[in-house]
């Protein structure tokens, strides 16, 4: 299992240190929460620090967009240093001009489902995406519990586009990562499960060492 940290529970105050301390401790990507307050209930950060953030690390940079309109803000979070940009299927942009947008800058192009998402709403753009971000909690908070049943549509992705990665996000600990294993989930996110346990590094190896 691949590991991304979500930044969301870091110390923000020092994210250089963060970033660091992931790094050192074998994360595989960087995961950072983009929150406009409107299509989700709550703000976090955009691409100028984002971009600070670029030179602590050499990890690849994993860019979840929770916003209303991410099409207008493709060029920006691409030259902040994203390496996958994800943008959810509920949003207010057209989907395909999206995923043109992101690949027009070079960067990998994926896709969100809110937990009660059906799969089937991603059928018209798997063959251009590079992964499918599937949410285990309702987006726009860290550290609420993880829901299960999203994970069902893993195999349902997998079986229309093998070559498609899958990632879950939201409530990933040393316990749920064992459902997110199961389900065939390729990479997992996680905030309050890395940043807030007593050795990171440990919580990185111990969800690394899940699945295999
Ligand atoms: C929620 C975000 C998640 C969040 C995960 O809207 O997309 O990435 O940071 O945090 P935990 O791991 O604490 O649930
Ligand atoms: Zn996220």
């Amino acid at each position: 299992m691949l590991v991304a940290p979500s930044m969301l529970a870091s110390d923000f105050a020092h994210l250089a240190d963060e970033l660091k301390k992931i790094t050192e401790g074998g994360a595989d990507y960087v995961h950072l929460d983009v929150m406009d307050g409107l299509f989700v209930p709550n703000l976090s950060f955009g691409a100028p620090v984002i971009g600070a953030m670029r030179p602590h690390t050499n990890l690849p940079f994993d860019v979840h967009l929770m916003i209303q309109h991410p099409k207008r803000y493709i060029a920006d979070f691409a030259a902040a240093g994203a390496d996958i940009i994800s943008f959810h299927v509920e949003c207010e942009d057209d989907p395909e001009e999206t995923i043109q947008e992101i690949l027009a800058h070079g960067v990998k192009p994926a896709m969100v489902l809110k937990p009660n998402t059906p799969a089937e709403k991603l059928f018209p753009y798997l063959d251009k995406l590079y992964m499918v971000l599937l949410m285990t909690v309702e987006p726009g908070f860290g550290g609420q519990s993880f829901m299960p049943e999203p994970l069902q549509k893993a195999r349902v992705l997998k079986d229309k586009n093998p070559s498609i990665l899958i990632e879950a996000d939201g409530g990933i600990n040393a316990s749920t990562i064992l459902d997110c294993a199961r389900a065939g989930v390729d990479i997992c996110v996680a905030g309050t499960g890395v940043f807030k346990a007593k050795d990171p590094a440990e919580a990185i190896r111990q969800l690394q060492a899940a699945g295999r």
